[in-house]
């Protein structure tokens, strides 16, 4: 078999969805849902529950008052920041190991992809895009393919560098050496877990997010934040900085240089405050 096809046939022997995860994302992407539906969502949970009052509690967020219930933490820190904090938490079990192929210690993929959720979250506000937490949980997602291609880059790792010193993007060079890239698998997971159609989308073309057709809002927004988080420098492994950066987001949310620049230093506040709130 090909090892194209040996990638695609392993994406079957996916453990199951994270249940919390996908309700949390299908309420995400209905407008009529709200408080109550959320909080049902997290109570499937009790470790989620757990950690979502332990983060809300945090010096961060907390205020004169120690939270006890989610009714209470929804009501003080409001429906979207309980719904990105969740979707952070659950993203830790799927990508916070160690990626030995991309050359990443354990941990370090789920801060880039945290970094990443709050750069778009930071892009969104800026630019007026309507579905904040979409964008934040787009930037968090992104990469989720890396989790299935790493066993394969482990073995085939010095292909895929020869490739990149002459030039090619790091996801080129996986397309070349595989005839696949990360973000097509990323999207394949997301399909076979019934992620919305939305954040699929978002997760394949986070690298060409000219390439999408439609509405590819959302596409640019991930790509964009994937950009300013590889410029922060935080979990990049071997990829580094061989990623390629589309000017057509930027022209298309009418954004300047210095626009940029004025979100990168407050993604870096954004992102110290966010770890020591992760870590209480
Ligand atoms: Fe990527
Ligand atoms: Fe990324």
């Amino acid at each position: 078999m090909l090892e194209h096809e040996t990638i695609l046939a392993g994406l079957k022997n996916l453990p199951a969805a994270p249940l919390v995860l996908v309700r949390i994302l299908m309420i995400m992407d209905d407008p009529k849902t709200g408080s109550n539906e959320l909080i049902e969502a997290v109570e499937l949970d009790p470790g989620v529950t757990a950690n979502v009052l332990r983060m809300c509690n945090s010096t961060y967020y907390a205020g004169t008052r120690q939270l006890s219930t989610l009714q209470e933490a929804v009501h003080r820190l409001g429906m979207r920041t309980i719904q990105q904090m969740v979707t952070m938490r659950e993203s830790e079990s799927l990508l916070g190991g160690a990626h030995e192929g991309y050359g990443l210690a354990a941990g370090d993929l789920w801060r880039h992809s945290v970094s990443t959720a709050l750069a778009c979250r930071l892009l969104a506000h800026r630019v007026g895009y309507p579905r904040v937490s979409v964008a934040f949980t787009g930037g968090l997602l992104h990469d989720l393919g890396k989790i299935v291609l790493d066993v394969f880059l482990r073995k085939r790792y010095q292909e895929v560098r020869a490739r990149v010193e002459q030039g090619a993007t790091f996801q080129d060079a996986e397309r070349e050496v595989f005839g696949v890239e990360h973000a097509d698998l990323g999207a394949r997971i997301a399909e076979k877990w019934g992620f919305p159609e939305s954040l699929m989308r978002a997760m394949r073309y986070h690298h060409q997010p000219e390439e999408a057709d439609g509405d590819n809002d959302l596409c640019a927004l991930v790509h964009l934040g994937d950009s300013l988080s590889h410029w922060l420098g935080v979990g990049l492994g071997r990829p580094g900085l061989a990623n390629r950066f589309a000017a057509s987001a930027v022209r298309m949310f009418s954004l300047q240089p210095e626009d940029l620049d004025r979100i990168l230093i407050e993604l870096v506040e954004k992102f110290e405050e966010t770890e020591q709130s992760l870590a209480a």
